[in-house]
């Protein structure tokens, strides 16, 4: 197992760890996810926020207004967090080839950053939002019926931008 991947597993323990002890909605148990999140990782990506706001169920924008009170935290500084699908009711509808696409036009795999730093790629298991799949998420923003195509496209532009 890669040190990234084991990262990963040891924040969502101490996630799920957090709403237990401090119960969903608890702004002390945002605090202290958020300063585990950032003790692995050396920051707070996008990516980590959302899954903070979901444990405890609070607006992202809580999680934002809160990091901002805490100046030990660091949001990520990459300008583009590429958080690609990577579960099975996307991989029936083709998910497959678009992660190799995005793979290959960023020219980096999954868990990686771009050689200019701007741009990191990661997975996440299900967006729940299969139906519409396979789906890619920019910065929060989703892209929904992703093809090889459409993804390449995506990419590229971000990369030139
Ligand atoms: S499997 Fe991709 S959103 Fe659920």
């Amino acid at each position: 197992m890669s040190g990234k991947k084991n990262e990963e597993l040891i924040f969502q323990e101490s996630l799920s760890e957090c709403v237990d002890s401090f119960g969903i909605g608890s702004q002390e148990g945002v605090k202290a996810s958020l300063t585990e999140c950032q003790k692995i990782f050396d920051c707070v990506s996008i990516v980590h926020q959302q899954q903070i706001s979901e444990a405890f169920q609070l607006d992202e924008k809580i999680i934002k207004t809160m990091i901002k009170f805490m100046p030990s935290i660091k949001e990520s500084v990459v300008e583009y967090e590429v958080v690609c699908c990577s579960g099975a009711r996307c991989a029936k509808k083709g998910s497959i080839e678009v992660l190799k696409a995005v793979k290959d036009t960023l020219d980096i795999d999954f868990d990686e950053t771009t050689e200019d730093g701007r741009i990191r790629l990661t997975t996440q298991n299900c967006f729940k939002k299969c139906n519409l799949g396979p789906n890619i998420m920019v910065n929060s923003r989703f892209y929904h019926k992703m093809n090889k195509v459409k993804s390449k496209e995506l990419m590229k532009n971000i990369k030139d931008i």
